[in-house]
Order: structure tokens, then C-alpha cells, then sequence
């Protein structure tokens, strides 16, 4: 058992590699690094690692396994049946990666995505032998369902529970191993001089106190930025911590302007109904009764990928057909799965229908839109997961990315379903094998130049004080007006006029803040101290999503623009860097995407 607690003492913690983040794709690196023989690694957690919200994946993680397969002749959308061993596989990594490519709106880094695709099965077999409790078949082989943009059913899932079991199988190994878990520490600042990567200053936040830990390597696997939405399946912690750390420590962000809107969140509430509703055979009906994705994507209908479908939704809702109090949301209808299918594979779904809107999906369609859901965009990062500082992938020494929070990018402008859980795994564990090899190769403990701690324990006294002379700002309603501008302007349409609102706003938002004062004097769990903090954290990127948004003027993936409706592959086949510039609006700066032109070139996206 290693969870650390009580630190008293302010000396600097030392290891050989800290990982922030303890989701899946922390937790894979800290195992994976030390099997390797790293024994001295420290994993820090804004919460016990067992609520990071890789928990909150649903629907199935995605690998070609080959175990199922569409009853022949039942088109599309009909039942699925075993694959009788010898027979045929259907599929491939070579049509996941065409799937991810395409469902990336050509976005994507090709040889990123080989690697994902090709490495996906065996990361699914070592969750097996680690007693991963996945859905079965009748032969005892695991269970996979249909996903959005996926061509065949390789979903492979835990009823609706799969980022859940996959976590605890995880955690439990990471445990097992003897890694450090410094649950409920925050970190504040990240290191970084000339280029190498020094440590970090964190928050114990139980006591309150600040300490400056030093390592070899740091891992960030902070998670998602969703939080900047009103409307969002993201938990209260998804605050994008890692991406406005990196950036104020001088590294750029990629892509930021790509965010994805999952069609699925409880309506009002934004809250994940997953896509196995659809993936079993949901439908998705406007206040006519209408399955309106024939409109839209007649071969495909429900299980186009996200973008499409939430697109759609806002169609419709914006025509005048959509349903709920102010008619914002659409109907997912699931009454015809039966009440044994829902409970066996979508027993989850079932009861957040139930506790929080009081709808039984059995009986009755429940109400749902858009929600804000997954950020494509995050620390830019190589296949190893090595940080890198500008557009001719000058390493970060010493600083790696995995997870949502890094943009490595195998989901260029747009991720399918099922990619995130292989994307955390798999990158997770590439990590830990490549900070360790890091480690093995010799690598020294950076010394660290002046006092960082009293610079964050000033940053913190400023909440605390407030600007001197000036009437205090509240943090709460800076950051609901932000939530507020983010929703309305930076949506699932988008437009310049609009996104210059949004730039102007989160500029004043800024302003205001830095008036912002907290009420709480205390040391001891200050959660209005992190209400502060994480506000901070959403203004910083927010900002820089605005900004990218703003000059990418084309629509691909999930960045849809109403006044440019057209990919643009002449000029804008490229990943946007955003580095940070002083007081200034960021400074934008472009790179290469890499393609297989032999293989994969660019098409027209169709579903
Ligand atoms: O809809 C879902 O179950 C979510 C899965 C994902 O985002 O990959």
C-alpha cells in the first residue's frame, strides 16, 4: 500500500519520475516505468486516482479483436453474431486506422495513429490478464459492440461501466507495484528552464502546504479542459490544470481550437448517456418523432462519428425541432432495445436517466444534446510522449504528455468513440517504458534556480488578499460568465463574429479576475482556493482556444465555422501551436501534419 500523506517537513521530495494525474493514462506509466525497474516514482492526484474521470468512460475501448461480426445480409445497423474461429476476421488494424484517419478529418498524425491501431489488441489482452472484468461472449471471448465512425463493431466494453473497470484493474496493479500516490496534492507549476524539464511545486491539499518536488522526468496526464462549458460531461476537476501549466511554463499547445461535443449528455445537465445507447441500436428522434440523422447521414445515421451527430442535433434544434423546457435537446429513444438488453448492457445509463431526470429509458425517450466532452487538443507530444517546444520537435527534456491532456495527435480534428480509453492506455504505458528508458540512459536530477515555492505561495496570497484598493471580484461568477461566453460563442457552430465576442470577453474576464478574492482565509482543504486556481487555469486556455478557433478559417472535424463551411486542406492541413506571449495574445505558429500520401491522402469525408 503506498499512498503518502501527512508530509510535514518542506525539504524537496525527490524521484526519479513524478507523473500528475493518476487516470488511466497516469497510472499506465507509473506501472509501466516501474516494471521496468524504476522503483522510486511519485504519482500526484488533484482526488483519490479511483474518481479520475477516466472513470466516467462508458461505452468500450477499441482494439480489432476479430470477435464479432454483422449477421450477414442485416445491413448496417442488424444484429451481431460470434466470429466462428477460422472464419474470416472482419476486421483489421488497417481499417481502424482508416476509420480514426477519416473520422479525424485527416488531422490526425498517421504514424501515430499505425502505432495506436497496431499495439491496440495487445493493451486489451494485458487488461485481460490483469482480470479486467470485460463483457463476454457465450465462448468466453471478450464482448465488442458497434461505435460511432467505427466501419464494424471492435468496441470492447464492460456493459457501460468500461473506463470504471479498466481504472480499478489499473490502479490496483499500480498499487501492487509499490508506486508512490500522493492523493489530493495539486500540482501548481511546472519547472522548466532552457528547455529541461526541473520538477514542480505542489499543494498538499489537506494541510495546505507547498512543497517543490524534483524529478528525472515528469509525466503530465492531467486529463481534459470541459469544464469551460456550461454544459459538459466532464467532472467538476476537468479544469485543464496541465495545459495552462504547461503553457504558463513557456510550453505551446496544440490544437487546441478542436474540441469535441459528444450528442449524448443528459439534457441540462450534460451529463454522459454513452454512445453504446446508439452502438446497441438507439434512435435519435426531434419533436416530430422524426429519426432525423437521414437527413444527414443516410448510411450511417446514429453511429456517425461525433461531430456529425451533434451537429445535426443543433440543426435540428436550431429549425425548431427540438424538445425539453426550452427546447434545446432531442430525444434518444432506446424503448425498442427492451427492458433485458438495457439492463444487461446499459445498466448505467439506465439509472442517470433515472436519478436525474426521473426518466426510465425502458418506458419512455429521454432528452439529450450536445455536450461538451473531450479535448483534441493538449500539450503537443510525439509517439514517445516526449514534449516538444516548437514546430521542428525540439524536445522539452525531461517533460512527457499522455492522455487527454497531450496532443500526440492520433484524433487530429475529431476522436471516435473508444479511441480515448486505447489512446490512455497505450500512450500511458508508452510513456512509462520511454521515461524510463530516460532514467536507465543516465539521466541527472536537474538543479533548480530560485525559490519557485514562494513564487506560488505570492500567486496564492493574491486570492487570498485580493488587488489592494480595488472592490473585490468574485471567482464564482468570473468563471460562470466565462462558462456562459464559452457556450454561446465557442460551440458546435462557430463563427468570426462570434469568436470575437468570445475573445473579447475572456480578455475582460482577465481583467476582472485579477481582482478576484476568496473569502476563506484557511489553509486546511481550501476548496475555494482551488475554485481559484482552476479558474485561473480555464481563463488561460480558454483564451488560447478562442484565439486558434479565430484564425482557423475552415470547417474540419469539430471545429465547425457557419462563415467557412469547407475543409480547407491548401491552407489549413496543418496542427496550430499556440505559445504563450507575455500579456499579448498568444502567438500562433503552425506544423506539419504527417500523412502517408502513398496510403492515406486526403478525402472528401463522407458517412
Ligand atoms: O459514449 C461513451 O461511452 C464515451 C466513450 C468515449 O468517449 O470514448
Amino acid at each position: 500500500m503506498s499512498y503518502i500523506t501527512g508530509i510535514a517537513h518542506n525539504e524537496a521530495i525527490t524521484h526519479d519520475i513524478l507523473v500528475v494525474g493518476a487516470g488511466l493514462a497516469g497510472s499506465w506509466a507509473a506501472l509501466a516505468a516501474s516494471k521496468q525497474g524504476v522503483n522510486n516514482i511519485g504519482v500526484l492526484s488533484k482526488l483519490h486516482p479511483l474518481r479520475s474521470h477516466s472513470g466516467a468512460a462508458q461505452g468500450g475501448i477499441a482494439a480489432a479483436l476479430n470477435n464479432v461480426r454483422p449477421v450477414a445480409g442485416t445491413g448496417p445497423r442488424g444484429p451481431l453474431e460470434a466470429v466462428p474461429p477460422g472464419e474470416e476476421p472482419p476486421d483489421s488494424w488497417e481499417l481502424h486506422m482508416f476509420d480514426t484517419i477519416k473520422g479525424s478529418d485527416w488531422l490526425g498524425d498517421q504514424d501515430a495513429i499505425e502505432i495506436m491501431v497496431k499495439e491496440a489488441p495487445e493493451i486489451i489482452y494485458e487488461y485481460e490478464r490483469m482480470g479486467c472484468v470485460f463483457s463476454r461472449l457465450k465462448d468466453g471471448r471478450i464482448a465488442q459492440r458497434r461505435f460511432g465512425g467505427h466501419t464494424v463493431p471492435r468496441a470492447n466494453y464492460a456493459a457501460d461501466y468500461t473506463g470504471h473497470v479498466l481504472l480499478h484493474t489499473i490502479h490496483e496493479q499500480a498499487l501492487r507495484q509499490g508506486v508512490s500516490f500522493y492523493s489530493e496534492w495539486y500540482c501548481l507549476d511546472l519547472i522548466v528552464e532552457d528547455n529541461v524539464c526541473r520538477g514542480l511545486v505542489a499543494l498538499d491539499i489537506l494541510t495546505g502546504k507547498l512543497h517543490l518536488m524534483r524529478a528525472r522526468a515528469v509525466l503530465f496526464a492531467t486529463g481534459g479542459y470541459g469544464r469551460a462549458w456550461k454544459i459538459t460531461s466532464n467532472a467538476a476537476a476537468n479544469t485543464g490544470d496541465g495545459v495552462a501549466i504547461a503553457y504558463n511554463a513557456g510550453v505551446p499547445l496544440m490544437d487546441m481550437e478542436f474540441v469535441q461535443f459528444h450528442p449524448t449528455g443528459l439534457y441540462g445537465k450534460g451529463i454522459l448517456m454513452s454512445e453504446a445507447c446508439r452502438g446497441e441500436g438507439g434512435y435519435l428522434l426531434n419533436s416530430q418523432g422524426e429519426r432525423f440523422m437521414e437527413r444527414y447521414a443516410a448510411d450511417k445515421m446514429e453511429l456517425a462519428p461525433r461531430d456529425l451527430v451533434s451537429r445535426s442535433e443543433q440543426r435540428e434544434i436550431d429549425e425548431g425541432r427540438g424538445v425539453g423546457a426550452d427546447r434545446q435537446g432531442v430525444f434518444l429513444d432506446l424503448r425498442h432495445l427492451g427492458a433485458e438488453k438495457i439492463m444487461q448492457r446499459l445498466p448505467q445509463v439506465h439509472e442517470l436517466a433515472r436519478d436525474f431526470t426521473g426518466v426510465d429509458i425502458i418506458t419512455d425517450p429521454v432528452a439529450i444534446q450536445p455536450t461538451a466532452h473531450y479535448s483534441m487538443g493538449g500539450i503537443p507530444a510525439g509517439a514517445d510522449c516526449q514534449v516538444i517546444a516548437d514546430a521542428n520537435n525540439t524536445p522539452v527534456v525531461g517533460f512527457y504528455a499522455a492522455g487527454e491532456c497531450a496532443c500526440i495527435s492520433v484524433h487530429g480534428a475529431n476522436r471516435l468513440g473508444t479511441n480515448s480509453l486505447l489512446d490512455a492506455s497505450l500512450f500511458g504505458r508508452r510513456a512509462g517504458l520511454a521515461m524510463a528508458e530516460f532514467i536507465k540512459g543516465g539521466a541527472a536530477l536537474p538543479p533548480i534556480s530560485g525559490d519557485p515555492v514562494a513564487r506560488n505561495q505570492a500567486r496564492l496570497a493574491s486570492y487570498t488578499n485580493g488587488a489592494p484598493g480595488k472592490e473585490a471580484e468574485s471567482v464564482a461568477a468570473v468563471a460562470a460568465a466565462l462558462k456562459e461566453t464559452m457556450t454561446r460563442n465557442v460551440g458546435v457552430f462557430r463563427d468570426g463574429e462570434r469568436l470575437q465576442i468570445a475573445q473579447n470577453e475572456v480578455q475582460a474576464l482577465q481583467e476582472r479576475f485579477d481582482r478576484a478574492q476568496i473569502m476563506d482565509k484557511g489553509s486546511r482543504f481550501n476548496t475555494e482556493l482551488l475554485a481559484a486556481i482552476e479558474t485561473e487555469h480555464l481563463l488561460t486556455f480558454s483564451e488560447v482556444i478562442v484565439a486558434s478557433a479565430l484564425a482557423r478559417t475552415e470547417s474540419r472535424g469539430a471545429h465547425y465555422r457557419t462563415d467557412y463551411t469547407k475543409r480547407d486542406d491548401v491552407q489549413w492541413l496543418k496542427h496550430t501551436l499556440a505559445h504563450k506571449n507575455g500579456a499579448d495574445a498568444p502567438r500562433l505558429d503552425y506544423k506539419d501534419v504527417t500523412i502517408f500520401w502513398d496510403r492515406y491522402p486526403p478525402q472528401e469525408r463522407k458517412y
